[in-house]
């Protein structure tokens, strides 16, 4: 038995294993499976393996942050919850045998089969590649005619150009939001690799296998004489204890600063400013949006008409504590007080006035022609406003960043698929 096993879970049979992992059928939870770590390294398919105690324990605490951090973006992943030090629970996939890798920065492999190309160049837009998974072949560089040619059925997914697409784009989002996220901890993300499984259950394609330092290259500030990553045991001459101590320090700085990702690296509030409480329900949409992206929201009430005293005083009380603040006007009729806001203010300000059918296309106006010097811009969707001051945020709060990333992502693939369906149907 695991170890895992020492815990209530009832581990059943195990499904399959590979040189780094075991994956257990859980049988009082169809469709899930238990993702249990070997305390060992591997290098050059196995050729160079070591025993490494505790590896398996940093893996985990790698691995878990990554999802959890991908998961509450709204990335979809196979990973469910940490079991123990070493085991997580997944979604049961059929794997797709392709390794995608996405670049930043040219190195490593890429500069072999691509001369000329120095070490350091720069992709923007990333750089995407996939590689068949076929030990016996060392895992040969595939074109998406291959993958298309190949016709793999898993789970009763044929993948196809769709599903190739949706892969696609999936690992440039993914890359994306960890590439802000070791941004925080000013180190450079240069490149990495992720796999794909179909959900057995849902026939969706997700996120699958692991990400931890095997995945990827981290560049401490970009310099890659500070890497952190197995790099460091590929390139080491003599496997003695103390140059294995060396890479478990390695590790354990990622898997000490990975949980750091986690953690919001600015604060960010949006202050609702309306004028009446009857535009309650409008501002409550605002305040929901917001908290969808992690942000906190305050409505308050005061109007610029007949109390700008009082609307100055409240623009102070959250100009005076330092939190970054993108306030929200929300006045119905003649919109006074984002404009006097946004011209007391060097903080942003969003216009999102109540328009009602009767009068909206009139009342719009007083949002939208301001005087000289004033910056406030107008959203009419409550959703949309907070939209907006998610996209200011972002551009400080990792956190932020991500979920609309994801977000972006989310509504690519289901556009795909609902077109998908639709071609389907009219076959
Ligand atoms: N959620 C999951 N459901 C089912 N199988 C999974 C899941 N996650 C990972 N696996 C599979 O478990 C197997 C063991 O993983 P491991 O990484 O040890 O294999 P490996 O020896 O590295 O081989 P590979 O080259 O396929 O990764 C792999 O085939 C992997 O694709
Ligand atoms: C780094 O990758 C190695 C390579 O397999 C793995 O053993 C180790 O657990 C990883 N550590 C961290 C902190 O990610
Ligand atoms: C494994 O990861 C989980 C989630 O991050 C954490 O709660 C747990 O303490 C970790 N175990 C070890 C030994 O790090
Ligand atoms: C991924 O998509 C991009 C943009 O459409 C395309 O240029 C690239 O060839 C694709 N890469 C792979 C490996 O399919
Ligand atoms: C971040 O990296 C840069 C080099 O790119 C370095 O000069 C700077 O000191 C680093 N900052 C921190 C906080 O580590
Ligand atoms: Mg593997």
């Amino acid at each position: 038995l695991p170890p895992a096993a020492s815990s209530k879970l009832n581990i059943g049979q195990k499904l399959n294993e590979g040189k780094t992992k075991q994956i257990f059928e859980l049988p009082d939870q169809p469709g899930l499976v238990l993702v249990q770590s070997k305390d060992q390294i591997t290098a050059g398919n196995a050729a160079r393996k070591d025993q490494m105690e505790g590896k398996a324990a940093i893996a985990n605490k790698t691995t878990s942050c990554v999802f959890k951090l991908l998961q509450e973006s709204g990335i979809k992943t196979a990973f469910v919850k940490q079991h123990s030090d070493t085991a997580f629970v997944a979604a049961h996939c059929e794997m797709i045998p392709i390794e995608w890798v996405c670049r930043r920065v040219a190195t490593g492999s890429f500069l072999k089969r691509n001369p000329g190309v120095k070490e350091g160049f720069r992709f923007s837009p990333l750089k995407m590649e996939m590689f068949f998974k076929d030990d016996a072949n060392n895992d040969p560089q595939w074109s998406e005619e291959q993958l298309l040619e190949a016709k793999f059925s898993l789970a009763g997914l044929t993948i196809g150009q769709c599903e190739v697409d949706i892969m696609n784009r999936s690992t440039v989002a993914i890359f994306e939001i960890l590439e802000k996220a070791w941004a925080t901890q000013n180190c450079t993300l240069v490149d990495m690799k992720i796999e794909f499984g179909v959900n057995v259950k849902t026939q969706e394609i997700v996120l699958a296998d692991v990400i931890d330092n095997d995945s990827w290259r981290l560049w401490p500030a970009g310099d890659r004489s500070q890497q952190k990553d197995k790099q460091v045991y590929r390139d080491l001459k003599e496997v003695t204890p103390e140059a294995m101590q060396m890479v478990k320090r390695n590790f354990e700085w990622v898997s000490e600063r990975v949980k750091l990702l986690l953690e919001p690296q600015a604060s960010s509030r949006v202050v609702v400013l309306m004028g009446s409480t009857s535009d309650m329900a409008h501002c409550e949409k605002i305040r929901k949006a917001c908290t969808s992206y992690g942000i906190s929201c305050v409505l308050r009430v005061t109007s610029a008409h007949k109390g700008p005293d009082e609307t100055l005083r409240i623009k102070a009380e959250y100009e005076g504590d330092g939190v970054p603040t993108v306030f929200v006007a929300v006045a119905g009729r003649s919109n006074g007080l984002g404009p006097v806001m946004s011209g007391n203010t060097a903080y942003p300000v969003i216009n999102c006035p109540p328009l009602t059918p009767d009068w909206g296309s009139q009342d719009v106006w007083s949002s939208l022609r301001m005087p000289s010097g004033l910056g406030c811009s107008t959203i009419i969707s409550p959703e949309a406003a907070a939209q907006f001051a998610a996209q200011i945020f972002g551009l400080t709060n990792h956190l932020v960043w991500c979920k609309l990333r994801a977000s972006m992502l989310n509504t690519w693939v289901a556009l795909k698929l609902a077109d998908k369906k639709l071609q389907a149907c009219s076959l």
